[in-house]
């Protein structure tokens, strides 16, 4: 029994058609002139100019800048702050994926407060309070809605910088399953795995508490439920909320106890050899699984995981079984055919140890642990059930 201080939620509006809320969500938060961030896959989806015209019919003032990059570096959110500085907005919305919203976080910060990304970088660094921020999640996956972090990289290296407040928590979260069903299947697939992982390495991070675990163990229920028709490219309406569920409810089990090795070995992936995130994530976490069973309190909630599980459809049920049967579902190339190099394992396991995110993983993981799991992601070896 840890002492531990929850985190607040944003307030969350949900269901279909829920983006309608969105004038009524800047006005509740104070605001006249938004800057409407996202990018142009969104925009190509008729997200955006839907947003921007039921803002412009309550006569909210709306700019749009659609330059998110995927994994936004610090000079995205310059770029982006140039032309919020053009704009002068007194509330930010973020559209999209984890990107657009962590552009629009980013771009927050450096707008209200000057300087650069890493002056942020961790929890609370913020002089000024953050203007208030609108969250719309296009994807399902990261749960970037309901953090008070932005997920900034680096310029040159890719060292992906958590740069929190609470300032930068979002007033509101609107949940609109109606904008999930414009993603690219690949993007559907990633997204998912990506939530999933956010579910189960939360549920068994050192800073987890009751309340966190509910969030976790709330998140996986929705998305155990959902994510196989995700995958196969056959998911319902209702399926989608789903997920949209799940991934709010992971996002929110992050804000309040972070995530573990499956993160920290997947960043230098992504880094170093232009994984996906979702894509990293995946590959690396039934290894993780695996290893953090030696610990016996994440063995218990894996195992109690597992009795959730309606059904493993194939699988030898049993957490890790599951999560492996997804992957084949999923059909995602292994490690060792993304173009990563076997010579490359030992530095990766290095900058791994270097990720803030590791260090709350359940098993402690040196650079030694590291490497093993690269080397059982990057040979496919054989697995043991939870
Ligand atoms: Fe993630």
């Amino acid at each position: 029994m840890e002492p531990f201080t929850t985190r607040p939620s944003p307030q969350l509006v949900g269901g279909p058609g829920s983006l309608a809320e969105l004038p009524s969500c800047v006005r509740k938060s104070g605001g006249q002139n938004v800057l409407l961030v996202t990018d142009q896959g969104v925009a190509a989806a008729g997200h955006t100019e839907r947003a921007a015209a039921l803002l412009e019919d309550a006569g909210i003032a709306c700019a749009v800048y659609d330059g998110t990059s995927e994994n936004p570096e610090e000079s995205d959110i310059l770029a982006a702050m140039e032309f919020a500085r053009r704009v002068g907005p007194d509330c930010f919305v973020g559209l999209g994926g984890g990107s657009s919203m962590d552009t629009a976080k980013g771009c927050n910060f450096l707008l209200t407060n000057g300087g650069a990304m890493s002056d942020y970088k961790g929890y609370g660094a913020a002089r000024t309070p953050l203007l208030p921020f609108i969250g719309i999640p296009t994807t399902a996956g990261t749960g970037s809605e309901c953090q008070s972090y932005a997920v900034i990289s680096r310029d040159r290296s890719h060292e992906k910088m958590a740069c929190g407040d609470p300032s930068a928590l979002a007033t509101y979260a609107i949940l609109d399953p109606d904008l999930t069903a414009s993603m690219p299947h690949r993007v559907a697939v990633l997204t998912a795995l990506d939530a999933l992982a956010h579910s189960l390495e939360t549920a068994v991070s050192t800073r987890r508490n009751s309340f966190s675990s509910a969030y976790s163990r709330e998140a996986f229920l929705h998305i155990s439920s959902a994510i196989e028709p995700v995958l196969r490219g056959e998911a319902s309406a209702i399926e989608r909320n789903g997920m949209l569920m799940g991934s709010a409810f992971a996002g929110l089990a992050i804000e309040n106890s972070m995530l573990g090795a499956a993160h920290a070995s997947a960043n230098p992936l992504t880094a170093s050899c232009g994984l996906a995130h979702g894509h990293a994530v995946a590959l690396m976490l039934p290894h993780v699984i695996g290893l953090n069973q030696e610990v016996p309190e994440a063995r218990e909630t894996y195992a109690h995981y597992g009795t959730l599980l309606s059904s493993c459809q194939g699988a030898d049920c049993g957490v890790r079984a599951w999560v492996e049967h997804l992957l084949t579902v999923a059909d995602l190339s292994p490690l060792a055919q993304c173009g990563v190099d076997p010579g490359l394992l030992a530095e990766l396991a290095e900058d791994a140890t270097r990720q803030w995110t590791g260090q709350f993983n359940p098993r402690s993981m040196k650079r030694e642990d590291f490497a093993v799991l690269y080397e059982n992601a990057f040979d496919g070896a054989a697995t043991q059930d939870t």
